[in-house]
């Protein structure tokens, strides 16, 4: 039987932001749900309060050795008023594989979805309605043990908040082409790493890579391959796919790349519409020949934060090519409207991918 969620109403309801002002990640809701796990126990005392600060151990194992996993979704808001997510038990079953791979206690996939929908059904009157805005729900888990010593820890917190949020990007357009600098010196992961996980320090050991880019006046990184430095990747907060002389191609997932929800769904979307794609180890320089070539019709990158995110600009060494003179491609502009057209209810789910939960 379900655990039963308890619940404590803030007295003071903040604010809300205009949806002008949202940007991405940068305002949250009045409440938060918390859960706590401890070896003798399982996880327990599941609960919603109001959104408040942590008092934690300066010794807890999360600050000192990084156990940490996170997840991303959306809620929506339908023309019809009803508030809607987007395939969330993939994020469940993807937050279950990172907890494994760090050695991190697997949440019951049914308990995990009662919180989401709990906590969203309470915090609702958050979700803007407005063009290209959602509520990112972000799940995670730290570990809690007051310990020193490198092992394991046996306590942990399971906590979701919300934040309304616009576009990711910061020039505040959904559909903005972004320019992407390929990396060639950092590396993200290596197969057999941490890269499949969604883990805190895969992306702090991203920051110098995208710091050192956008100084160069680019919005993102693209990761190659840790070996050979020849492969793509993904891109910072993105899996990333190419149209070449009219086929559809994206990075195998080979070990150190993060298993997109976005990017399976934007696979199974070109899959019936007919449109040839296929999952390959795809390297730079054939991206170059094809831009060459002129058959490099469209690059885009596929996200929860990012949506569908045209790529205008690609930079490698001293090489650099534009996307379809910097505009945004028709297929590009396609699937960014069917996915967000399916996420907010104004395009018919064909494929079954949405949860209404109110
Ligand atoms: C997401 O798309 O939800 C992500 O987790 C990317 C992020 C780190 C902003």
């Amino acid at each position: 039987m379900l655990q039963t969620i308890e619940v404590t109403k803030t007295s003071q309801k903040k604010t809300k932001p205009n949806h002008s002002e949202l940007g991405f990640g940068k305002f949250f809701t009045d409440h938060m749900f918390t859960m706590d796990y401890s070896t003798d126990k399982g996880w327990h005392s599941p609960r919603i309060t109001p959104y408040a600060p942590l008092t934690l151990e300066p010794s807890s194992m999360v600050f000192h050795y990084g156990q940490a996993v996170f997840e991303g979704l959306k809620a929506y808001r339908t023309a019809d008023n009803r508030v809607q997510l987007f395939r969330p038990l993939k994020n469940v079953k993807r937050m279950n594989l990172s907890n494994e791979r760090l050695s991190m206690p697997e949440i019951p996939e049914d308990l995990a979805m009662e919180a989401l929908k709990n906590l969203i059904e309470i915090d609702k009157e958050w979700i803007p309605t407005e063009e290209g805005c959602s509520l990112y729900i972000r799940p995670f888990i730290i570990a809690t043990d007051a310990f020193l010593g490198v092992r394991p820890s046996s306590t942990y917190k399971f906590m979701i908040i919300l934040s309304p949020v616009g576009a990711y990007y910061n020039s505040g357009e959904q559909l903005q082409p972004v320019s992407i600098y390929v990396e060639n010196e950092y590396v993200r992961a290596v197969r057999g790493g941490v890269g499949i996980a969604k883990t805190a320090g895969n992306y702090a050991g991203s920051l110098r890579a995208q710091t050192e880019a956008e100084k160069l006046g680019y919005d993102q990184v693209l990761w190659l391959d840790a070996i050979e430095k020849k492969y793509v990747e993904e891109v910072g907060s993105m899996n990333i796919f190419f149209k070449i002389g009219g086929k559809v191609y994206t990075p195998e997932l080979s070990g150190s790349i993060l298993d997109g929800i976005t990017r399976t769904s934007v696979i199974e979307l070109l899959e019936h519409w007919n449109i040839p794609v296929e999952q390959k180890r795809i390297s730079v320089e054939e991206i170059f020949e094809a831009s060459e070539r002129g058959e490099l019709e469209e690059i885009f990158g596929t996200g929860t934060a990012a949506v569908i995110s045209p790529v205008g600009k690609l930079k490698w060494g001293e090489r650099e090519l534009t996307v379809g003179n910097g505009k945004v491609g028709q297929l590009s502009l396609d699937v960014y409207n069917t996915i967000t057209g399916i996420q907010t209810g104004t395009v018919e789910d064909e494929l079954n991918w949405t949860l209404k939960i109110d």
